[in-house]
């Protein structure tokens, strides 16, 4: 009888990604072989993660990112590694990475009709700590004719063909989403070397007492935040939120997919932009909250995947999350208009 309970017709990510090519009777395969790209980059970066402190990856690289963060050792790794999957599977034309200053072209695929966007490490401050961190990418098809530029990139959230994300925590777990699409959760299985479908349409609580924001920021806060937050602390009747804040935006994120209230970086007067970037944070983010059945809107209330970033590292504020405890927040910024 325990035989029964064994499930012996496994869904890897390799095959959710051929049955899902097959839906689609115009595909070439050209986006499923760079899935598998991907999918390779999330399995080699989780590995250099889990055994950091035992080959000296942990600490600083020296440098500093196009965006004033110090580089960890395993920034500049994930990143390398990130890059390599990139270029060799002759896919992609374009590909941002929080760790590159400039957009790198990859003039060896002139052929290669997508665009990518990445943060490598997400949450790279808690590495050293042993602290979940991800790695966050955003897919956009080029245009017939497009040329192959930065500028392929600059575009609203809403031109995704698809985003996610893979959380590096007690396993990995890799998140994707397609457009129009529903999202669905894999986990890594060690021994098989294979993500396996355990979370399929992911769908985001409707509502969920539960906040998370740097709280140490708050005297740089709007009002309208302030007062948001207050409400959420101090309610005139029931029990207030409980405060859950990681400071690796794929785990933040990740917990509140799963078990639903709302994840804040809000612009503020010390991040008049917000700290968070748009094309690999915020956007990719956000097309996954949406499909789950959650909003994500910017610090002007506007949606999230409405906004276009001008340059490739600029940043925005955000609030992701339930649609009921994101609507809170836009319901909390009305009395301010
Ligand atoms: P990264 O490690 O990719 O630079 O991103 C850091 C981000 C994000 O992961 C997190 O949500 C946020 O920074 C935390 O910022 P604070 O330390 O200011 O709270
Ligand atoms: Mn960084
Ligand atoms: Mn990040
Ligand atoms: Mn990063």
């Amino acid at each position: 009888a325990g035989a029964e309970k064994i499930n012996t017709d496994i869904i890897t990510l390799t095959r959710f990604l051929t049955e899902e090519q097959a839906k689609h009777k115009e595909a070439t395969g050209d986006f499923t072989l760079l899935c598998h790209a991907l999918q390779f980059a999330f399995k080699s970066i989780s590995y250099y993660i889990r055994r950091a402190t035992l080959i000296n990856l942990t600490g600083l690289a020296g440098e500093t990112n196009a965006t004033g963060d110090d580089q960890k050792k395993l920034d500049v790794i994930g990143n390398d590694l990130f890059i390599s999957a990139m270029k060799s599977c002759a896919r992609v034309r374009v590909l941002v990475s929080e760790e590159e200053e400039e957009a790198i072209i990859f003039d060896e695929h002139p052929q290669a009709r997508y665009a990518v966007a990445c943060d490598p490490i997400d949450g790279s401050s808690n590495l050293d700590a042993g602290v979940s961190v991800g790695t966050i990418f955003a897919i956009y098809k080029l245009p017939e004719g497009a040329r192959g530029t930065k500028e392929d990139l600059l575009k609203p959230g809403s031109e995704m063909v698809a985003s996610g994300f893979t959380m590096y925590g007690a396993s990995a777990q890799l998140v994707i989403t397609m457009k129009d699409g529903a999202v669905n959760g894999f986990t890594l299985d060690n021994s098989f070397g294979e993500f396996i479908l355990s979370h399929p349409n992911m769908r985001i609580p409707k509502t969920r007492a539960i906040y998370s924001v740097n709280e140490g920021n708050s005297m740089y806060w709007d009002e309208p935040v302030k007062e948001y937050i207050n409400s959420l602390k101090y309610p005139a009747e029931g029990k207030p939120y409980s405060a859950r804040y990681i400071g690796s935006m794929v785990a933040d994120a990740y917990r509140t997919l799963l078990y639903g209230g709302i994840f804040a970086y809000p612009a503020d007067k010390k991040s008049p932009k917000g700290k968070l970037r748009i094309l690999y944070e915020c956007a990719p983010m956000a097309m996954v909250f949406e499909n789950a059945g959650g909003l994500a809107v910017d610090s002007h209330m506007r949606r999230m995947l409405d906004v276009v970033p001008e340059h490739i590292h600029d940043r925005s504020g955000i609030f992701l999350g339930s649609e009921g405890e994101v609507q809170k927040v836009i319901d909390a910024h009305k009395k301010y208009v």
